[in-house]
């Protein structure tokens, strides 16, 4: 008899104080800000005496309360990310741009594991991309672009068969492109330009054949590209200006879809591909700077849509081919 009562008691006890008191993520999102430092504005609004944080500005809850999304782009944010984001996990979109957040990524944020977008570009974050970011299989966009991060990619932040776009351009990243980029099988666009990344683009990326944004610019790659880029039909943009890439373009697409083809600064070497002029979509050529040799196809003057053909400091001869006129 005694125990009942104080499972009562007890149960009383609970029910008032979840009236007055804070949820758990509310306090793990202050506990947050006590790292993350949020202009006098938003964290006036994070009013420690609510039940729940879904009034808060930035955040927001779905109909159970629990917390999807964090988002406080181009707000003044400074500070550092703290280990509780792994505490909200519920969270599918966290959206923290253009702000001024330093200090490292926590591998906690590898335990928010409904995230379906990440963005954390354009801040100081530095330090390596934990490996625990692997664990996030359902994210669709992952964007850590214009940051400090150095170290190599982890193999498993590519094992994800959902990432369809992939930002971590103008960092400090070094090392392998790991050859599990074959298995973004939703891929439309990587962007890794302005990187130190070395190595050679892995023939796994053939099977990303959904790709149609493929951004290497200014990197250390060297090899030849991969025949197996001849597999990604849709590609639009292929741009590896600025790396050491060397051989004969070994691809060709069998039904044209490129925009942009920007191979600019490398060494390769061997002709210019007449399959070219069937890129009828193609706007942008440029081999600037390469060995290219032989003679300047005349299937490119069936591009009536060109508009930058750049094909300067080449060992190329013979005519310009009238068509191009
Ligand atoms: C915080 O919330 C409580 C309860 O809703 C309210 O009485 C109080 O005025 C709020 N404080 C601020 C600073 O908004
Ligand atoms: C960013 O934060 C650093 C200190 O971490 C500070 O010196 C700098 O002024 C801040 N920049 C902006 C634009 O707020
Ligand atoms: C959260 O992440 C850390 C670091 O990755 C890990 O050690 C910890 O076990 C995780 N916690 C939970 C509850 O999954
Ligand atoms: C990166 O961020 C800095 C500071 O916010 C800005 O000045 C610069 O233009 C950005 N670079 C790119 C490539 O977006
Ligand atoms: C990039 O990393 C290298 C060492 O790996 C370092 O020497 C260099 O200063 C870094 N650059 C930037 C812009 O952080
Ligand atoms: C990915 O590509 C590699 C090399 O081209 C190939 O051996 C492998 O079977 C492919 N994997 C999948 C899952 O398609
Ligand atoms: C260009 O396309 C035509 C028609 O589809 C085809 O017959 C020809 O072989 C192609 N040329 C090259 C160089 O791929
Ligand atoms: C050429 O450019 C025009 C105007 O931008 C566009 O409408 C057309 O679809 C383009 N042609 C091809 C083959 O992409």
């Amino acid at each position: 008899m005694g125990l009942v009562l104080w499972n009562w008691f007890f149960l009383l006890l609970t029910l008032v104080s979840s009236s007055w008191s804070l949820n758990s993520e509310g306090l793990a999102l202050l506990a947050l800000s006590k790292n993350l430092i949020l202009p006098s504005s938003i964290i006036s609004s994070w009013n420690a005496s609510h039940r729940t944080p879904c009034e808060w500005h930035g955040v927001r809850c779905d109909r159970k309360t629990n917390v999807f999304s964090l988002d406080l782009s181009s707000s003044g944010v400074s500070g550092s990310l703290g280990p509780q984001i792994g505490l909200l996990k519920y969270l599918v979109v966290i959206s923290l741009p253009n702000n001024n957040i330093s200090g490292p990524i926590p591998p906690e944020l590898g335990n928010c594991s409904m995230l379906d977008q990440l963005d954390l570009s354009e801040n100081s974050l530095s330090g390596q991309i934990p490996e625990s970011l692997g664990n996030l299989k359902r994210l669709s966009s992952l964007a850590l672009y214009n940051n400090s991060l150095d170290g190599e990619i982890p193999e498993g932040l590519f094992k994800n068969q959902f990432l369809q776009d992939v930002y971590l351009h103008s960092n400090n990243l070094s090392g392998y492109i790991p050859s599990s980029v074959g298995e973004m099988t939703s891929l439309r666009k990587l962007w890794l330009h302005e990187n130190a990344l070395s190595g050679v683009l892995p023939d796994s990326i053939g099977n990303c054949t959904k790709l149609e944004e493929l951004y290497l610019l200014d990197n250390r790659l060297s090899g030849s590209l991969p025949k197996t880029l001849s597999h990604i039909s849709g590609l639009k943009i292929l741009d590896a200006t600025g790396n050491s890439l060397t051989g004969e373009i070994d691809i060709h697409f069998e039904n044209c879809k490129l925009e942009t083809f920007i191979l600019s600064f490398n060494q390769l070497r061997g002709e210019i591909p007449s399959w070219l002029g069937n890129c009828s979509s193609l706007t942008d050529l440029a081999l600037v700077d390469n060995s290219f040799s032989g003679q300047i196809p005349a299937s490119l003057g069936q591009l009536s849509n060109l508009t930058y053909l750049l094909l300067s400091q080449n060992s190329l001869s013979g005519p310009i081919p009238s068509e191009i006129w």
